[in-house]
């Protein structure tokens, strides 16, 4: 097949367990799990035809935007070796996102995820080769690691781990694991309210995060923390123990960010807002008892997380105590999601 158009809808996800740090080709520096999510995804649109002069163009959102561009463009040509009929193709790409940028809702999780995908529904277009279906999942999880390392993972509906450990024999450095058929049933329908402190453009790349744990004075001791918070997690997880949950998930988020306070050189991501809402949610909970965590990804923005029978009352919660310190009193509510969908196949 010489022409044709793949698209898939891909999700974000949130860590629970954070992957901060790497080595090699993606390689991740400590094993980590996540939630994928329902309401936040991208849809990328992939044609391709026989390979021309200008082989590359991207569209993202109907606009062109060159910083993207040239990160599609690295990555096709850095997987060129585990695909290698992308030499043969020119590709015409478009992207959009259902939420906003810089809300504390990893883009590059669904992007390159939701690629991934189209590169692997068209390897088996113009090869006429198919995969079995968990072949297929884990390739695409492959790819998508190598766009993102958090990518790999939103390949997978409800919860997926990606990187070796000693606590679930099937992760891998190389792709991530599903992990929903181990889940207890109050994480199925696992709520996730995202909170806006501030919407501005992130202060630290995550590539450029990751190199801070290259020479970190703590690198050790957060990779030992790492492997023993995943395995607790892990534990929790098939559990249901919310105590637990919250204290891991919240000392995960807190350790991400002093981790980078007390990098060389240093980022502060936390606004007074963020600190004055942990406050109130810890306060919260506190009071009313109700098992309300939450996390945080490189920024200021607050995941609130909780199961969904509280979905009521954290709501009032959010509007009464937490509205005003957010950036418009603006917050997006979503929770655990299905994963990737196929959107068109065509030649
Ligand atoms: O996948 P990357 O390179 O954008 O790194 C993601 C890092 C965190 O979002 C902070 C943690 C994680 O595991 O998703």
């Amino acid at each position: 097949m010489n022409k044709g158009t793949v698209a898939w809808e891909s999700p974000s996800n949130i860590a629970l367990i954070k992957y901060w740090g790497k080595k090699g080709r993606q390689i991740p520096r400590n094993p980590s799990v996540s939630m994928t999510l329902k309401n936040a995804v991208s849809k990328t649109w992939l044609s391709y035809s026989e390979r021309n002069k200008e082989w590359l163009t991207f569209e993202f959102e109907g606009k062109n935007v060159p910083a993207f561009a040239k990160r599609i463009e690295k990555f096709l040509e850095g997987i060129s070796e585990d695909l290698p009929f992308i030499n043969d193709y020119t590709f015409h790409i478009k992207s959009e996102n259902t939420f906003p940028h810089s809300t504390g809702i990893a883009s590059s999780a669904s992007a390159m995820s939701a690629l991934a995908m189209c590169l692997c529904s068209m390897e088996e277009q113009v090869t006429g080769k198919k995969l079995e279906a968990n072949e297929f999942m884990r390739k695409a999880s492959y790819i998508a690691r190598l766009g993102s390392g958090s990518a790999s993972r939103s390949i997978y509906n409800s919860y997926a781990t990606w990187g070796e450990s000693v606590a679930f024999s099937k992760a891998s450095n190389d792709y991530a694991t599903p992990f929903s058929k181990y889940i207890h049933p109050i994480f199925k329908d696992y709520q996730d309210f995202i909170l806006i402190v501030s919407g501005e453009k992130k202060k630290v790349s995550s590539t450029a995060g990751h190199a801070l744990m290259n020479d970190h004075p703590f690198a050790q001791a957060r990779y030992e923390q790492a492997n023993a918070n995943f395995e607790r997690m892990l534990g929790i997880l098939r559990s249901g123990d919310l105590e637990s949950f919250i204290e891991v998930l919240e000392n995960e988020a807190l350790s991400l960010h002093g981790l980078m306070m007390n990098s060389n050189p240093s980022f502060t991501l936390l606004r007074p807002n963020t600190l004055q809402a942990i406050e109130l949610i810890r306060d919260f909970r506190e009071s009313t008892k109700i098992p309300l965590g939450f996390t945080l990804d490189a920024g200021p923005n607050i995941h609130l997380m909780f199961p969904k029978n509280e979905k009521e009352q954290v709501t009032n919660f959010v509007e009464a105590e937490l509205k005003s310190l957010l950036e418009g009193g603006r917050y997006l509510k979503d929770e655990t999601g299905s994963g990737p969908k196929l959107l068109t196949i065509a030649n």
